[in-house]
């Protein structure tokens, strides 16, 4: 069997530049669109697509400032889209720019780790950059193993001029208008920027000087580049979300979802007469009887799991944590719940909410509902949990007392 290695891809933030022409009276990646600046908004582009490593090119004096956005902007996307291998902070670096664009690859190209494969170069000025623009690039070069560039069609008539007289007209068809994020092979970009012998306005156009061609991929109107007042208002508009921003972009009205909501459902019994406390609902009951099973017999919450994974075909408790396993063996609902999560963010899940609910005569809920409601929570990485409990009249195996029954039914959201 050959395996087949997953690159790992670093983005390089290129944020180094004063911002001459937008004249905001300090450098333009620090420069606010609404509450949060140009390279924050860059950064949520940034951190949605599957980075390793994230290296930041800040102004000279200002490496504190753009560290803050990073953090920012790392935390709001672990909130959202939570890492299984965990914090983005810690795939973030900063080093100062240079007196160019390309001095300022470069200095990112300085920072990258040694086990970084794949670099794309992004403009913090395209702060609205959708996460999908990255996703291209990135399965681009990865098929491809070559250099791969977000271009737009060039839309306006274009004139070659000499003075103020036209001269000719130059033919648009065979022409696009280049965008970032810019993705290349490691290598190659390394040994492009080695023998770079003069400036060039993007890494593309570096990389063809060096002899090597570079494919194109869609790009994405929101990917325009913040250089004069009007772009800053376009980016003001659109992240206001102004109807009329969207017709000035020229922009269709955004697709309905693809994917659709699911729902599960799942229901778990376990009998009193385990070892040691009573665990339930994510909670220690203390003075309680246990319930036994492979785990800690916490019904509540495998009816939880069984609900979440029925809701993503992903199976059941059984298959996925089965009692051929022994690492679960006396395990709590946060580690079920916690590596549910983890399955169902890796199939593209996250979820919506879960309604549990418990019939047993024992342990009283009325007090414990809202800890218990927390505790599976938090578990469950902030989704609302809604816990009700119930006695049945004195019939069935619950009602004489011979264990407890639970049933859950979750919803479940696309990524
Ligand atoms: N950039 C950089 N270092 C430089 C110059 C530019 O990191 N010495 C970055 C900018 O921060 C920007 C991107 O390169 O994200 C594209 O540059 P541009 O839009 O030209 O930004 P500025 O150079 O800052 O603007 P201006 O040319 O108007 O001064
Ligand atoms: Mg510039």
């Amino acid at each position: 069997m050959t395996v087949t290695p997953t690159p790992r891809i670093a983005v390089i933030v290129v944020a180094a530049g004063s911002g001459t022409r937008l004249d905001a009276g300090g450098p333009k990646a620090l420069v606010g669109i609404d509450e949060h600046s140009i390279l924050r908004h860059a950064l949520r582009g940034v951190f949605a697509a599957p980075t390793a490593q994230v290296v930041i090119v800040a102004p000279a004096d200002r490496e504190g400032d753009a560290l803050t956005e990073a953090y920012a902007a790392a935390d709001e996307a672990d909130a959202v889209h939570p890492l299984a291998s965990g914090r983005r902070r810690d795939l973030v670096g900063v080093v100062v720019g240079g007196s160019t664009r390309q001095r300022s690859v470069a200095a990112g190209l300085r920072a990258l780790w040694a086990d970084v494969d794949v670099v794309l170069v992004h403009d913090a000025a395209r702060a609205l950059t959708p996460a999908a623009v990255f996703e291209r690039v990135i399965d681009a070069v990865d098929a491809s193993g070559a250099g791969v560039v977000p271009v737009l069609p060039v839309i306006d008539t274009l004139k070659r001029v000499e003075s103020d007289a036209v001269v000719e007209a130059v033919d648009r068809t065979s022409l696009t208008a280049a965008q970032t994020p810019q993705g290349f092979p490691r290598p190659l970009l390394e040994a492009a920027y080695a023998a770079a012998e003069q400036e060039f306005t993007d890494d593309t156009a570096l990389v063809a000087a060096h002899g090597v061609s570079v494919r194109t991929v869609d790009g994405d109107e929101r990917a325009f580049k913040i250089t004069t007042r009007g772009d800053l208002s376009r980016a003001q508009m659109l992240v206001t979300e102004q109807p009329a921003a969207r017709a000035m972009s020229r922009e269709p009205a955004p697709p309905a979802p693809a994917v659709l909501p699911r729902v599960g459902v799942g229901t778990d019994v376990h009998a009193f007469g385990g070892d040691g406390e009573l665990w339930l609902a994510g909670l220690r009951w203390k003075d309680e009887p246990a319930l036994s099973g492979h785990s800690d017999g916490d019904a509540v919450s495998h009816a939880v799991v069984d609900a979440l994974l029925s809701a993503a075909g992903l199976g059941d408790i059984g298959s996925r944590f089965g009692t051929s396993r022994p690492e679960y063996a006396g395990a709590h609902a946060d580690v079920f719940l916690d590596a549910t999560r983890v399955l169902l963010h890796e199939a593209g899940w996250r979820v919506g909410n879960v309604a549990v609910q418990v019939q047993a005569n024992r342990p009283r809920f009325a007090a414990r509902r809202a800890e218990a409601e927390a505790a599976l929570s938090t578990a469950l990485g902030g989704a609302p949990v809604s816990v009700s409990a119930t006695t049945t009249d004195g019939l069935g195996f619950t009602g004489r007392g011979d264990g407890v029954s639970a049933f859950a039914v979750a919803l479940l959201l696309p990524r």
